[in-house]
């Protein structure tokens, strides 16, 4: 979607629409074009704003403050590293460096197959399992940093982005 499609930019304009009898559509708006599309490129928040009357900086304000929102499109797998405290002292950080190794992507970072993204988050409500590694919400508890090969394997054997 870097170059919005004819098609796309209707869909995002029907999108907006949805919205218009609401006060404050922005987030609903922004929620339901991450569902459909899976990230909010600038182009998007360009036709959001023009659609809307608010301005691109506020749009980029609450895509870039919300970590659910992304400009950029995740992986078909998103690999979560818990790097609260918990979590940390118990080796997290080690967890990441070897998620970052095998996939050779650093956090935030997607790889080019659109197969997995690598985040690491702040404390997840799971101390108590720490270290804790979530994929697409599937929670791996206690994990390890020799365990994160066949992980990583089961994914990649399950299939391509799409
Ligand atoms: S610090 Fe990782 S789950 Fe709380």
């Amino acid at each position: 979607m870097a170059h919005i499609s004819e098609n796309g930019a209707k869909k995002i304009c029907e999108i907006c629409d949805r919205y218009a009898d609401e006060k404050t559509p922005l987030m609903m708006i922004l929620s339901d074009i991450q569902n459909e599309y899976g990230y909010i490129p600038l182009e998007v928040q360009e036709l959001v704003s023009k659609k809307t009357g608010l301005s691109v900086a506020e749009i980029y304000g609450v895509v870039t403050f919300y970590s659910f929102f992304s400009l950029e499109p995740k992986g078909k797998y998103i690999i979560g590293c818990c790097l609260g405290t918990a979590c940390y002292v118990k080796g997290a950080q080690q967890i990441v460096d070897k998620f970052s190794e095998i996939l050779g992507i650093k956090p935030g970072e997607t790889t080019a197959d659109g197969l997995f993204t690598l985040d690491a988050l702040r404390c997840i409500g799971a101390c108590g399992i720490a270290p804790a590694v979530t994929i697409n919400g599937k929670v791996y508890p206690k994990m390890t940093v020799d365990r994160v090969p066949e992980v990583v394997a089961e994914y990649r054997a399950l299939g391509g982005a799409n």
